[in-house]
């Protein structure tokens, strides 16, 4: 089999706060790919994420299949929120969780990545936030929509703005979106499914505009539940993570390696020509019409089901 070698390639991944998500697991494809990582830790969280580090607690998922452990060369203080250090309210500022790691900015993580390294090559976008999650999307407000827009969605356009003008020849980036965007998923709320609509449009316009001006591919993959932190926060994982088991074409359940495999294939060099998609790995579940363990299907339509496994 031909093997992704990303050795001489530096990554930055935005979103990584402890080792159960997404970012985490990229993080290691790209890593055992022999790439350089550099880590964007959300601000409020970036004391428990190194004291964690320092004291071996992510020791046992830091294990790369080379048998090395992963390591990062730099981690940055990152608020996605924010473009420059004018944008940041007072209350924020004077925060002591934000106050410990200055330069938390998008425009001001740039230059000191700029400063520390020169270039990067790849660019990973692994980051949502929406303060009203749990409400309807008709229940929540302007304010909430909008944050949620901020966080998952204008981040992306931001990091890549300013990462652009520092990014190598070859180079791509990728974020993480959901079927919500396109499906109702009831319970997704706060604005999220339509900032995950609004990034999988941004995919395709910033493959176009990145494109020309930098070379740089730019996809999404839109993936299936994981037990993250992120998504235990909405409250109802542990069920979508049953449902996709009990009605995807393929039954085993999904782990956060196989979005890391398919991340590490669209960010390598072997993806050169595929950019401005959206890749669903999600064990084919996008592709159903129909719930199979539904109560309202009659028990004939569920032992032809049944008789369809076992053939
Ligand atoms: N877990 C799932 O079921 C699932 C499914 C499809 C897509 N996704 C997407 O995958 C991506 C990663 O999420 P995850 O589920 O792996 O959870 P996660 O908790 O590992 O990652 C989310 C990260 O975003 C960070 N973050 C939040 N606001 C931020 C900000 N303003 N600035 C910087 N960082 C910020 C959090 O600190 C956290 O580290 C998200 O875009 C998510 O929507 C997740």
């Amino acid at each position: 089999m031909q093997k992704i070698d990303l050795t001489g390639k530096r990554a930055f991944i935005a979103g990584i706060g402890d080792d159960q998500g997404y970012g985490w697991a990229i993080a290691k494809a790209l890593a055992e790919a022999g790439a350089e990582i550099l880590i964007g830790t959300w601000t409020p969280i970036v004391k428990i994420f190194t004291t964690s580090w320092k004291n071996g607690k992510f020791d046992e998922s830091r294990k790369l299949k080379n048998g090395k452990l992963l390591e990062y060369a730099k981690l940055y203080s990152l608020d996605a929120n924010f473009d420059y250090p004018q944008d940041v309210p007072q209350e924020i500022k004077e925060n002591k969780r934000y106050q410990d790691t200055p330069g938390y900015t998008i425009s001001e993580v740039v230059a000191h990545v700029e400063k520390d390294f020169g270039k990067i090559d790849i660019l990973v976008h692994s980051l949502a936030n929406a303060p009203e999650v749990k409400k309807s999307l008709l229940e929540t407000s302007r304010s909430g929509y909008l944050a949620a827009l901020s966080s998952s969605s204008y981040s992306f356009v931001s990091l890549l703005k300013h990462f652009g003008p520092i990014l190598n020849g070859g180079s791509a980036a990728l974020s993480l979106t959901y079927i919500a965007s396109e499906r109702v998923i009831p319970g997704y709320g706060g604005g999220m499914s339509s900032a995950k609509a609004a990034l999988e449009s941004d995919t395709r316009t910033l493959a176009w505009e990145a494109g020309r001006k930098w070379g740089t591919r730019v996809n999404a993959i839109s993936a299936g539940p994981l037990r993250s932190r992120a998504a235990k926060a909405i409250g109802f994982i542990d069920k979508m993570i049953e449902y996709f088991k009990a009605n995807a074409p393929l039954t085993r359940e999904l782990e956060a390696e196989d979005v890391a495999e398919a991340a590490l294939f669209l960010l390598s060099p072997m993806a050169c020509a595929v950019t401005g998609t959206v890749l669903y790995v999600d064990n084919g579940m996008h592709a159903m019409g129909l719930a199979v363990d539904s109560p309202t299907l009659t028990s004939e339509e569920k032992s032809s089901e049944t008789a369809l496994h076992s053939s």
